[in-house]
């Protein structure tokens, strides 16, 4: 079986696998990180969604193969140290999650959504594809106008993760 060697969270891994795996069984069957979930398995849900070098992707529907090499970034990579990152806060200060199912995929996606504009748009956030059968999008739209507005004292690594450039977060 080969062998492929990328990043997960700032951690070296090695994992035999088929080519064709899909990476969100490799996160969750061989390396134990269940964030990402199982929706649909065809790209629709989208609440598999991770980071692959600090882009979002949907990793039932990439291969094992396509990340070797590459900085995988999981939900339980965000925080730094005890620090939540902007966005895991903004869900928290706003209490967006209602089941909670899909609430990892919808936090990458809008990590990777404020990476591209600071200071998006209700058009911008409704472009983000991921769902949601809990209905919580209100919410999920407050949360990233108020991440925005964290986040404009902050700067996002490639990981993903956020580091204060400007002192304590607002
Ligand atoms: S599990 Fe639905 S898009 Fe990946
Ligand atoms: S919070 Fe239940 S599916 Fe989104």
């Amino acid at each position: 079986m080969p062998n492929y060697t990328f990043n997960v969270n700032g951690q070296s891994v090695d994992v035999d696998a088929p080519a064709d795996l899909a990476l969100l069984w490799v996160l969750r069957d061989k390396l134990g990180i269940t964030g990402p979930k199982y929706g649909c398995g065809v790209n629709v849900c989208k609440a598999c969604t991770c980071l692959v070098d600090g882009q979002a992707v949907q990793t039932c529907a990439t291969r094992v193969s396509a990340v070797q090499g590459k900085a995988v970034t999981t939900i339980e990579g965000l925080a730094n140290g005890d620090t939540l990152h902007p966005v895991q806060q903004a869900w928290l200060d706003i209490d967006v999650a209602q089941c909670g199912f899909c609430q990892p995929g919808q936090i990458m996606a809008a990590v990777d959504l404020l990476k591209r504009t600071s200071n998006p748009t209700d058009a911008d956030i409704d472009a983000i594809e991921n769902i949601c059968r809990c209905g919580t999008y209100g919410r999920i739209r407050q949360a990233i106008k108020a991440a925005a507005a964290r986040m404009s004292g902050y700067q996002v690594s490639e990981r993903g993760d956020a580091s204060s450039v400007m002192g304590s977060p607002t």
